[in-house]
């Protein structure tokens, strides 16, 4: 019985085994596979390798119910070696993209004709050559066709007219021969494709006439793309029936006699047929209303006078007509056409007077060896986009010297814009724009970024750069990825993120046809040899390092207990010179690395720095974990960034109080010296005073500021053991936090009263004009008080919201005397008080706070209050007048307009030489929306 049991669970346990096994990928597909993998000699991803079931596990893999791959891709891989003859045994396959492994190629296998379910084969700016094989005419299935930017010769298959599916061929770049294969000639041709939409077969040695029959009316094609081959004959009339046809390419070939009529083609944007024999009548293009790139140079045309079409076709972007035989006179209409930017009309017969009437430095205007004898312009225009030489005007003494008249041939329109992005492993792949409408990429620069950075935007977010290249007459944008909390991207973010080759992506309709090609992407530290001898040596390195500070920390037994531990972040204090003393002793703030503080802000991106001084800049972060902070970067090389740093990790990492900024960390290592903040959102108190429009800050409000900054200075005096005299009071470094509770910060100057008798220190005089106590800096004997003077006047200004000097104007010594005036009633302050203040009129305790203040900007030190007396007659002011003090930390009377104070989100931390305004940053920068906000998104926002 029992026996029977255990051999029933064997079975059953064989059973589900075998249930297991069916799930693994079919065996002749999995074979096939590993048969692929062979003759890939390098970068095949490492999970091909590592596990035996592709289904389940291999990058690039997808497979059908049945466990056989229906998709294979591994675009971008780096791959290398050729494509293996078993491919044909994968019949399931619907997807096969290879594309942008330029290590790919040989000559390709006919066996790709076996794959019967084939819809998407791209083999994209890969290295195959040889024939096109002719057995791709037997994927009957086929959708999209891309072999572009290989090196395939010969002549294109006739069997490929029997793709009756597909809507996407992509031939070009290649160096293919011969004619386009047609029915009647060959067998079988291209004007079977009735689904077609795309003919791309631009740059290619393409010779032979093109057949009027190659077109009917019946096809769906958008774009004809056969610029760049060796086409001679006539242009077909048939293409202009085609009712879908958007851009038309026949530019660079050999096309001889008249160009057929093209009116019917009200969809047509751009029309090249630039750099023929073309003969006849020039072409008249009326009522092709959407044409906005024109360009139909060098050619033969009998010459005419400027045609009715130039001033009719008013989205015209770029006009293109050199050396066509243009005679006449410009019409001045043809300049005010809004969109137009790019006029190429040079090497013609243009003559009288160029009148170009309000036009605007936007537009480029060539129409140089012509015979215009004077020019008229109404406005600014500079000339700067005109030339104009070889016209007799340039013969004009006046204009010869001038911008118009020299030859400009060599310089080009505008240096193309670049969006860029740093960091150590950025993804970069290249669109290539085969047909942009516009001439000058300028103007629509933002719309790609802004609608390329949506598309990626979870992959890369916000890290976006183009990069603008014009090559080959086509236009190039590279675009680099960075990743986001890693190190580089892996093989799947790629697959999934930046496979824009299957024209996944919809560009704006302005950049026409495109392609991608990807730059080999190093998804493997190739120095992982030199790496692992480098953590040896570095390991061996720190060992020594240890042993030497053990020996130190024997003989400096008295302070031993105050060395640091082991991993001790400034072990190489002292070693650059410019640190000063001893390393800093630190308690509790963490140590970054360099790598973590590069990724929180984007690689201290411009668009992350949020204030800039004479120590250093200092940025915007976020944390892995969300949290926000903000990081002071010392410029490189600075003494006073030296002493400071060490004081303010020590001090800050001591020191913890709710009206103190909290210090969250340090790095120390390459050279770099970094303190990161908690990020106080609110910007800085001189900000909401009178830096921004549109914050108010009411009475009540301001108590409670005056009362949380002279708690944490208060701490600083008498409750911080030693006690700390901060030494640069002043209102660009209190900060508001969300619930608007003040915070003090920048700890850069203070000084630690410790050794010191009585708190008396004699040092160099810092701080800041306005603020500085006069007592101090007469007698350079720095005291707690000198703190006092520096709060009194940041009170004072609390009352006048301006900041103390003025308009030469001394903010104290106004006060006083507007007070002398008033006959001690502070009705002689109405000419130096805060507008805002006045009308609102209830200003409870008002006397007492100003009396307060004044006693803190007494000469004598002795005669001010200390920040503790300071603290409790604040809190009895706000108590008398009910207004509540807030005593625990998370109460807040003070309830907040969130919609007013978005628009003062700033940040400061300045040092002592650095005048508020340093920090006048533009407040776009400061908006913060849980992401960090890209370039586009910026622009966008319309601040
Ligand atoms: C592919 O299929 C052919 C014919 O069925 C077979 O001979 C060959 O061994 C297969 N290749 C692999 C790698 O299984
Ligand atoms: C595939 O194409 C080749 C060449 O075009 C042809 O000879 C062959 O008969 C085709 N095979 C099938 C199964 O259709
Ligand atoms: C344009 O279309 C109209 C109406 O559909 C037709 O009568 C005319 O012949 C066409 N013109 C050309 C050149 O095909
Ligand atoms: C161009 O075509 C339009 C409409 O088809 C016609 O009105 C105009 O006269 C033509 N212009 C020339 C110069 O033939
Ligand atoms: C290509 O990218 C799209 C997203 O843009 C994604 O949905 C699709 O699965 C990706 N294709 C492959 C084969 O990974």
């Amino acid at each position: 019985m029992v026996k029977r049991r255990l051999f029933l669970l064997l079975f059953l346990c064989l059973l589900a085994g075998s249930r297991i096994a069916s799930a693994d990928t079919n065996p002749q597909d999995a074979a096939a596979l590993r048969s692929l993998m062979k003759k890939w000699t390098k970068n095949v991803p490492a999970s091909w390798r590592k596990s035996n079931d592709p289904c389940a596990r291999w990058d690039g893999i997808t497979c059908d119910r049945n466990s056989r791959v229906t998709s294979l891709n591994l675009f971008g891989m780096n791959l290398e070696g050729t494509l293996s003859d078993d491919i044909g045994n994968l019949t399931e396959l619907t997807v096969l993209d290879l594309s942008s492994n330029r290590g790919v190629g040989g000559t390709l296998t006919p066996a790709i004709g076996k794959l019967a379910n084939l819809r998407i084969l791209a083999l994209i700016g890969c290295s195959f050559s040889g024939n096109v094989p002719s057995e791709l005419g037997n994927l009957s299935q086929l959708d999209f066709l891309g072999l572009n930017s290989n090196q395939f010769t010969g002549k294109i298959p006739p069997s490929l007219g029997k793709l009756s599916k597909v809507t996407w061929l992509d031939l070009a770049d290649n160096q293919l021969t011969g004619p386009i294969p047609n029915s009647r000639d060959h067998g079988s041709g291209f004007d079977q494709l009735l689904k077609a939409q795309h003919f791309h077969l631009n740059k290619n040695k393409l010779q032979g006439s093109v057949p009027d029959f190659l077109f009917n009316s019946s096809m769906d094609l958008k774009h004809i793309l056969f610029d760049r081959n060796n086409f001679n004959g006539s242009i077909p009339a048939s293409i202009g029936v085609l009712p879908k046809l958007e851009v038309l390419r026949l530019n660079d070939n050999a096309f001889t006699g008249p160009v057929p009529a093209m009116n019917n083609l009200t969809k047509l944007h751009v029309l090249m047929l630039s750099n023929n024999k073309l003969s006849g009548l020039m072409p008249n293009l009326t009522g092709m209303d959407m044409l906005e790139n024109v360009d139909l140079s060098n050619n033969s045309f009998i010459p005419s006078e400027v045609p009715s079409w130039f001033t009719s076709l008013i989205k015209l972007m770029t006009l293109k007509m050199q050396s066509v035989g243009l005679s006449g006179q410009l019409p001045q209409k043809l300049f005010s056409n809004p969109n137009l930017q790019y006029v190429v009309l040079s090497d013609n017969q243009l003559n009288g007077v160029l009148d170009m009437g309000n036009i605007s430095d936007e537009l480029h205007v060539d129409v140089r060896n012509n015979k215009i004898i004077s020019l008229a312009v109404y406005n600014s225009f500079t000339g700067e986009t005109l030339e104009l030489a070889g016209n007799p005007v340039c013969g004009d003494s006046l204009l010869s010297s001038m911008k118009p008249c020299t030859d400009l041939t060599t310089e080009p329109l505008h240096k193309p814009p670049s969006i860029d992005v740093q960091c150590a492993n950025p993804f970069v792949e290249t669109i290539v724009f085969r047909a942009p409408s516009f001439g000058d990429v300028v103007k629509f620069l933002p719309s790609l970024q802004a609608n390329l950075s949506s598309k990626l935007n979870s992959c890369t977010p916000n890290n976006l750069g183009l990069v603008y290249s014009n090559d080959d007459a086509y236009l190039n944008v590279d675009i680099r990825a960075c990743p986001v909390n890693q190190k580089r991207f892996n093989y799947s973010q790629v697959l999934n993120c930046f496979n824009l080759t299957l024209q996944t992506y919809k560009p704006p309709e302005i950049f026409g046809p495109y392609y991608v090609k990807a730059h080999p992407y190093p998804f493997h530290d190739k120095t992982s040899r030199a790496v692992l001898i480098g953590v040896v040596t570095g390991s061996l390195l720190l060992v020594i390092g240890l042993t030497l500070v053990g020996v130190y920390a024997v003989r400096q037994k008295k302070r031993a207990q105050k060395l640091v531990s082991i991993n001790d972040p400034f072990a190489s204090w002292g070693s650059m010179g410019q640190d000063i003393g001893e390393a800093p002793k630190i308690k509790s703030a963490r140590c970054f690395t360099l790598e973590d503080l590069k990724l929180s802000t984007n690689d201290f991106r411009e668009i992350n720095a949020i204030g800039a001084g004479g120590y250093g800049t200092v940025y915007r972060g976020k944390l892995p974990d969300g949290q926000l902070i903000a990081i002071k970067r010392s410029k490189q090389g600075s003494m006073q960034g030296g002493l400071e740093f060490k004081t303010e990790i020590e001090l800050l990492s001591r020191v913890h109080h709710k009206n103190l900024v909290g210090l969250v960390g340090f790095c120390f290592e390459k050279g770099e010296r970094m303190l990161v903040y908690e990020f106080i959102p609110n910007g800085t108190l001189s900000e909401a005073l009178y830096g921004i429009k549109g914050v108010q800050l009411d009475w009540s409000r301001r108590l409670k500021i005056a009362l949380d900054s002279a708690r944490g200075l208060a701490y600083l005096h008498d409750h911080a053991d030693p006690p700390i005299i901060h030494r640069d009071v002043k209102s660009t470094n209190i900060l508001l936090d969300e619930r608007m509770t003040a915070k003090v910060a920048d700890f850069g100057l203070s000084l630690l009263v410790s050794d010191s008798e009585e708190g008396q220190f004699c040092t160099n005089v810092k701080g800041t004009l306005g603020y500085l106590d006069p007592e101090y800096y007469m007698t350079q004997q720095l005291t707690a008080k000198s703190d006092v003077y520096s709060f009194g006047v940041v009170l004072l200004e609390l009352i006048v919201a301006q900041p103390p000097i003025h308009k030469q104007k001394y903010i104290v010594r106004e006060v006083k005397t507007a007070l002398d005036m008033g006959d001690q009633t502070y009705c002689g302050l109405k000419d130096v008080m805060d507008p805002v203040l006045q009308k609102t009129g209830d200003l409870r305790g008002f006397a007492r706070f100003l009396k307060l203040a004044l006693q803190c900007v007494e000469d004598l030190g002795t005669d001010r209050p200390s920040m503790n007396t300071i603290v409790r007659e604040i809190e009895v002011i706000m108590q008398d007048n009910g207004i509540r003090t807030g005593m625990s930390s998370t109460s807040s009377s003070f309830s907040i307009d969130s919609r007013t104070m978005m628009a003062a989100p700033k940040y400061p931390y300045s040092n002592a030489s650095t005048s508020s305004t340093a920090f006048d940053m533009d407040s776009r920068a400061f908006e913060y929306s849980g992401k960090f906000p890209s370039e586009g998104s910026l622009k966008n926002r319309g601040t």
